[in-house]
């Protein structure tokens, strides 16, 4: 039995109105998200997933619309009035923001800032809350933390603000954290760390992550399923397990050939041959379609579906109790594409 999910994106639908046109950055995305659980989001620059983790915290400024729905433990989060949605924000849903500098306030001391959200968002209060804002900075590896909580924004190395950021964002004990590029600026002890400290609080709170990353060592790390996006649309959902063994998409399959070699974990993903697509002028098929390989005429006619297929339980994987989740493509040639590495580039 699965349970249910405490996160469905319905539709979810991100338009930006620009100078240059209107275009959509998030492109109907339907997601599930179940409790405890941390689902990898991946996909080259460009291709909607910061706007996806904002539209689901109703971050996207007009002039840019969001429509769909955002179910949260049953509820449209679409839909909550904005004091509503402040409660949400930043205590049963944190973010963690790809760049620490815009979300961090400058003219703030980093420990004024924790002590704002434990003051928000938890029942802390008088010394209980500097002694929490300490151990947060502790549990982020950040060194001498008494003293740092003084310190301002702009005092902070950059990976020293992310940490803050990350502190900052687990303060309320959020059920589910909203991670973009959480690690990217951190050495990679102090990444361990901190992605472990993210499992060990999915365990101990039954937090619940999306974790936004370019590194496939970290999903293969982190990951139970992971969620590929192209073009504002998310194109293949699979066990983090299958979808290395086994992916069936298309572009999935050229992002992990674009990471060399045998350790494809550590690795920045290189581009993959072909320009990135242009959002206010998406071909009628499959939007990878102009750089596939594996295009036929059927590509190119009509938008794929993203569909179920069946599972690939890995041959020495015992079976298992849970259900499976599902695999979902949206490349009519999944059944076709061989196994990272072999195919003819
Ligand atoms: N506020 C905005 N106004 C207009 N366009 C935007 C805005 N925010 C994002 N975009 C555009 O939406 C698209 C998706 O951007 P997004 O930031 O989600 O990409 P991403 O997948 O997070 O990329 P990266 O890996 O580089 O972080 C891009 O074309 C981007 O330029
Ligand atoms: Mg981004």
């Amino acid at each position: 039995m699965m349970s249910q999910p405490v996160l469905a994106l319905k539709d979810l639908r991100t338009v930006f109105h620009t100078a240059r046109g209107s275009f959509t950055a998030v492109d109907g995305v339907n997601l599930e998200l179940r409790q405890g659980e941390v689902l990898g989001l991946v996909g080259e620059s460009g291709s909607g997933k910061s706007v996806t983790l904002r539209s689901i915290l109703r971050l996207v400024r007009p002039p840019g619309g969001v429509s769909g729905e955002v179910l949260w433990q049953g509820r449209n989060l679409l839909a909550l009035s904005e004091p509503q949605m402040r409660r949400v924000r930043g205590g049963e849903i944190s973010m963690i923001f790809q760049e620490p500098m815009t979300a961090l306030n400058p003219v703030l001391p980093i420990g004024e800032q924790i002590v704002e959200t434990l003051r928000e968002h938890t029942e802390l209060s008088g010394k209980a809350l500097r002694d929490r804002a300490v151990e947060l900075l502790e549990l982020v590896g950040i060194p001498s933390p008494k003293e740092r909580l003084r310190g301002y924004p702009h005092q902070f190395s950059g990976g020293m603000r992310q940490r803050a950021m990350i502190a900052i964002a687990l303060a309320s004990n959020p059920k589910l954290l909203l991670a973009d590029e959480p690690t990217t600026a951190l050495d990679v002890t102090i990444q361990d760390q901190i992605l472990k400290l993210l499992l060990r609080l999915k365990d101990t709170l039954g937090m619940s992550v999306i974790l936004v990353t370019h590194d496939l060592g970290v999903v293969a790390q982190t990951c139970e399923r992971v969620a590929v996006m192209y073009a504002g649309r998310i194109v293949e959902v699979a066990p983090a397990a299958e979808l290395f063994a086994q992916p069936r998409h298309a572009y999935t399959l050229g992002l992990l050939n674009s990471v060399p070699g045998a350790e494809r974990t550590r690795r920045p993903l290189l581009p993959i041959p072909g320009a990135p697509p242009d959002l206010a002028a998406l071909p009628l098929g499959c939007p990878f379609a102009p750089r596939c390989t594996f295009t036929t005429p059927e590509c190119t006619a009509a938008r794929p579906p993203l569909v179920v297929i069946s599972s690939t339980r890995l041959a020495a994987e015992p079976p298992s109790p849970v259900e499976t989740p599902a695999r979902l493509t949206a490349c009519i040639h999944h059944d076709k594409l061989t196994k990272a590495g072999e195919v003819a580039r």
